[in-house]
C-alpha cells in the first residue's frame, strides 16, 4: 500500500490552528475553555467532519473523530494528542499529534485503505495543567484515574469550578476495551533526535510525573519598620524550598531526576510589604518511580526543617503523583515495522515529558512516535518541527494505524 502524506497541508493546518491564540503567533497561549481554545476546538471539529469522520464530544470536552471500521464490535485504534497550549509557548506541542494524525487518516483514505477496527482521532482536553493545576485532565478521566468526585472539586485560580465548563462528569470514563490500542505522535521536546540526526523516535516508556502545591504562611508587615530579627518572611521560606527542590533532584546523582518550582504567588506582592503568604507549585519527575518518590520525601523533609527554623506555617498537598508507563510491546512492534517498511531510521527512547499516553496506557496497549524539534525547544515560542519531519511522523503513524486496524495486531 502506497501512502502519500501532504506535508504542506499539515503545515497549513498548524498555521491556522496557531491563529487561535491569546498571544500573537509564533507566541501561542491557548488555555483550556478560553475563547481561543473553544474556537480552536470548533475549527478542529469542522476539519474532522470535512474529512468524513464522525465527531462527538464528551461532557469534559474531549473530542473524538471516528473513521468507522467494518468490525464495529472490535475495540477501536486510537490516536491523538492535545491542542491546549501553555501561555507563551509554541505551535507544535500536542497539535502535531492531532493535525498530523488527521493527515495520516486522510492519507489512508486517499490510498483506498478500509479499516477493520475503527480508527479514532482524539483531541484530549487540557493536557496542560495551566488552568486547573493537574496535567492530562482529559485522559485521566477517560481512563478512570481521576474520579468524577475529585474532578468536581477542581477550581481554577479565579476559584471557578471545573464543573462550570462541563456536563456530567460521571459520563466521561470510557467503557472497558473501548480501545484496542493507542498511539500518539508528538514532537520530542528534547534535543536527542536532532543531535543524533535520527528522523524518528519510538517511545518505550514515559517518566513518572508528580506535582505538589505548597502554602507557606508567615507574618506580613512594613518593609522598613520591621527589623530583620523579628521577621517571619514567607517568601524566604519559599525560596529555600525552591532550592531544596533543586538539591533533591541533584542528590539522586541521576540525570533523569528533575525538579522545577515554576509557580510562585507572593501575597500581598508589593515591594514595600513583607510577604505574608506564598503559594508554590512544584513539578518533580523521574523515569524511576522509587527515585521520584525519594525526591518527594527529601522535599517534605526540607519543608519540615524550614518550617521549624523560620517559624512558618507550611502545608503541602499532592496534586498528582503518577507512576511511569511502559509502552505496549505490540504497538512498539507495529511502529518499528512501519519505520522499516518506509525505510526510515528510528531510535527507541524514553519520554521525559508526560503525555496523555501515560494514562491511555492504563486502558490499552499504547506507544508514542517522536519527531525531532529544533534545538529540542518546547514550551517556548521558538518550538519548531520541519515539514519533512512532520511528513515522516504522519507517514509512519498512518502505516501503524493501518496495521493495528487490520488485525495484524492480535489484541482484542
Ligand atoms: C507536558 O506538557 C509536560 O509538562 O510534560
Ligand atoms: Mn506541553
Ligand atoms: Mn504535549
Amino acid at each position: 500500500m502506497q501512502i502519500n502524506i501532504d506535508a504542506d497541508r499539515i503545515v497549513a493546518d498548524l498555521e491556522k490552528l496557531a491563529t487561535f491564540s491569546d498571544t500573537e503567533s509564533p507566541v501561542i497561549t491557548r488555555v483550556v475553555y478560553s475563547e481561543s481554545d473553544n474556537k480552536a476546538r470548533a475549527w478542529l471539529k469542522e476539519q474532522c467532519e470535512a474529512s468524513g469522520l464522525t465527531v462527538r464530544k464528551d461532557p469534559l470536552g474531549n473530542l473524538f473523530a471516528c473513521w468507522q471500521g467494518t468490525d464495529t464490535a472490535a475495540g477501536a485504534v486510537g490516536t491523538g494528542s492535545h491542542i491546549d497550549a501553555i501561555p507563551h509557548s509554541g505551535r507544535f506541542d500536542g497539535t502535531v499529534g492531532v493535525l498530523g494524525a488527521l493527515e495520516s487518516i486522510r492519507a489512508l483514505q486517499r490510498s483506498g485503505f478500509k479499516p477493520r477496527r475503527s480508527i479514532e482521532l482524539l483531541a484530549f482536553i487540557s493536557e496542560e495543567p495551566t488552568r486547573f493545576g493537574i496535567g492530562c485532565l482529559g485522559s485521566r478521566m477517560l481512563c478512570g484515574s481521576l474520579t468524577p468526585e475529585k474532578a468536581a472539586a477542581l477550581k481554577d485560580r479565579e476559584d471557578q469550578p471545573l464543573t462550570n465548563f462541563t456536563g456530567t462528569l460521571a459520563e466521561v470514563k470510557l467503557p472497558a476495551n473501548y480501545y484496542s490500542s493507542f498511539v500518539e505522535l508528538h514532537i520530542e521536546q528534547g534535543p536527542i533526535l536532532e543531535k543524533e540526526n535520527i528522523p524518528l523516535g519510538i517511545v518505550t516508556s514515559i517518566a513518572a510525573p508528580a506535582a505538589l502545591r505548597i502554602l507557606i504562611e508567615g507574618e506580613g508587615g512594613h518593609a522598613g519598620a520591621v527589623l530583620m530579627p523579628a521577621r517571619r518572611d514567607a517568601f524566604l521560606g519559599a525560596a529555600e524550598i525552591a532550592l531544596a527542590v533543586e538539591a533533591a533532584a541533584k542528590a539522586t546523582g541521576v540525570i533523569d531526576s528533575v525538579g522545577t518550582c515554576g509557580l510562585v504567588e507572593v501575597f500581598p506582592g508589593l515591594a514595600n510589604s513583607i510577604p505574608s503568604k506564598v503559594k508554590l507549585e512544584l513539578d518533580i519527575r523521574d523515569s524511576d518511580l522509587a527515585r521520584r518518590d525519594s525526591m518527594l520525601q527529601a522535599i517534605w523533609k526540607a519543608c519540615d526543617e524550614i518550617r521549624a527554623r523560620r517559624k512558618l506555617k507550611i502545608t503541602s498537598s499532592t496534586i498528582n503523583a503518577d507512576a511511569p508507563c511502559t509502552c505496549g510491546s505490540e504497538v512498539v512492534a507495529a511502529l518499528e515495522s512501519s519505520c522499516q517498511k518506509e525505510g526510515i531510521v528510528y531510535k527507541k527512547m524514553v519520554s521525559r515529558a508526560y503525555h496523555d499516553s501515560l494514562f491511555m496506557s492504563r486502558i490499552a496497549p499504547t506507544a508514542m512516535l517522536f519527531i525531532p524539534c529544533k534545538n529540542g525547544f518546547s514550551h517556548r515560542p521558538e518550538e519548531y518541527a520541519a515539514p519533512q519531519d512532520l511528513a515522516n511522523g504522519a507517514l509512519v503513524l498512518a502505516r501503524t494505524l493501518a496495521t493495528l486496524s487490520t488485525g495484524l495486531y492480535s489484541g482484542s
